[in-house]
């Protein structure tokens, strides 16, 4: 439609190669919901009438239940985009001289932009709800394992003696840091309105920015109309943070691997987490946390393809743009069953203490302590007691060894694995993820009130219309 007064029409060929028709069912109604108040501005500035704004916000509010249908027809493949494809389908119900000022102040780079914005809001609550979810299932696991001896590794070798409570704690410390860094993004640089920005340089259509925002749940205007269309950095950077958080989960996912390996077996993963062989009986693969790490990988690919594309175009709207798009709700999506199919694997996992023990006493993993234990209570330097344990381990004579148990009580440090160290970041932890909750809560509310509101205005001003 857009492109026949000035081009004619195209060939298949091309149409289906330049569209983003399939990848627009994503953001349909998000689309909507921005020309719902696209042409409600329209109507309260006095550029169109009630009647026509009437006609077309009844005409949206009718189209959203069947958008998602109608954009999987392969007619609908004709069209560049779901905004063509809306605005034709407007025209053809209502009439160009009644549909025709939808395209009135409004260009596709802001409209795309602020459904972007409007689904990706949506979607990183999701994942914020999962991720405090996980918190909970990780500091519950610490309460029941904040006395239980572990070993953890440097190298992929026995390393030190602390308690399993600990190290499930370092995990949620670093859920809890991304969950900051996701919120922040998703206040800053997400919840802020690019509507009624045009193409880039502005509208002269009397549009109110401000209140447009205010509508819309977001918490303010970006302030420049060329910022607000041009970049994607608020999937960048969601995704950057996004990635960072499954890398270091992939982490974690590759140490249960090892700690749950017959050989060392420290860790049970669940059975309804592992597959078995067609043809070795005694297989237990650990499979969500192969396909865990798998889609990180996928992630991280994603997120490379994102800036490769970036980085190659100006600042202003060009088609490059439309395929980022996909990459980040491919991340997001990954972000959200990883972190729900991780979540029900840590609940679920059991300790095999007695073999943690039977190491702790076979590898000298008590070691450091013993030397510093020398150095501070018999007054030789550190290096003598660290060479005279070493000269003695080479030789298999295991002496001066401290009982791991009573190691995992000596240390007093911040943030160490002692079991009332780890007690009190637990109580510290749920208070952080009751703050954490009540912030999501709030963002949360606004959304959905904001959005009520907008509909009901909408509704009432058309009721005897
Ligand atoms: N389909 C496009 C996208 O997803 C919408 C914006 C098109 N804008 C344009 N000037 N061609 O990015």
């Amino acid at each position: 439609m857009y492109r026949e007064p000035l081009l004619g029409k195209t060939s298949d060929l091309v149409s289906t190669y330049i569209t983003s028709i399939s990848a627009d069912r994503e953001i349909a109604n998000e689309v909507i919901l921005t020309l719902i108040e696209h042409v409600f501005e329209l109507y309260r500035t006095g550029v169109i009438n009630k009647e026509t704004f009437c006609k077309i916000y009844r005409a949206l509010v009718e189209l959203s239940t069947d958008i998602t249908k109608i954009l999987s027809s392969p007619e609908a493949q004709k069209y560049e985009d779901v905004h063509e494809l809306i605005e034709k389908i407007l025209i053809d119900k209502l009439g160009q001289d009644v549909a025709g000022w939808i395209g009135l102040g409004r260009s596709r780079n802001d409209h795309v932009v602020t459904a972007h914005k409007l689904r990706l809001r949506a979607k990183l609550v999701e994942l914020l709800d999962e991720l405090l979810t996980f918190r909970k299932t990780l500091v519950e696991r610490a309460s029941e394992y904040s006395e239980t001896p572990f070993i953890v590794y440097t190298h992929a070798q026995p390393a030190q003696v602390t308690t399993f409570g600990h190290y499930l704690l370092s995990v949620d410390e670093c859920v809890s840091l991304h969950i900051e860094l996701l919120m922040k993004v998703l206040e800053d640089v997400v919840n802020k309105s690019p509507l009624g920005a045009g193409p880039g340089a502005g509208t002269i259509a009397p549009i109110d920015r401000e209140r447009e925002a205010k509508d819309l749940g977001f918490s303010n205007i970006v302030k420049s109309t060329i910022f607000a269309v041009d970049t994607r950095s608020y999937f960048t950077l969601t995704c950057s943070i996004i990635a960072n958080l499954l890398v270091e989960l992939t982490r974690f996912a590759n140490d249960l691997m090892l700690y749950s390996h017959p050989n060392i077996d420290y860790v049970r993963i669940p059975d309804e987490h592992c597959a078995t062989s067609s043809i070795m009986p005694h297989k237990r693969n650990p499979v969500t946390l192969e396909i865990f790490r798998a889609r990180t990988g996928q992630v991280v690919g994603n997120l490379v393809s994102m800036f490769t594309i970036l980085h190659s175009i100006g600042k202003g709207y060009y088609l490059d743009l439309q395929e980022v798009t996909p990459c980040a709700w491919q991340i997001i999506d990954i972000a959200i069953t990883s972190i729900r199919v991780l979540n029900d694997l840590v609940s679920k996992i059991l300790i095999n203490v007695d073999k943690v023990l039977e190491d702790a006493r076979k590898f000298p993993v008590t070691s450091a302590e013993s030397a510093e234990k020398l150095a501070l209570d018999k007054g030789v330097s550190f290096r003598e007691a660290y060479r005279y344990l070493a000269d003695h381990f080479k030789r298999g004579i295991f002496v001066h060894l401290l009982d791991p148990e009573e190691v995992i009580k000596l240390r007093k440090v911040r943030g160490s694995g002692a079991p009332e160290e780890v007690r009190r970041r637990i109580a510290e932890a749920k208070e952080e993820i009751d703050k954490q909750q009540e912030r999501l809560a709030n963002i949360k509310a606004t959304i959905v009130t904001s959005v009520e509101s907008l509909l009901k205005r909408c509704e009432e001003v058309c009721l005897e219309a």
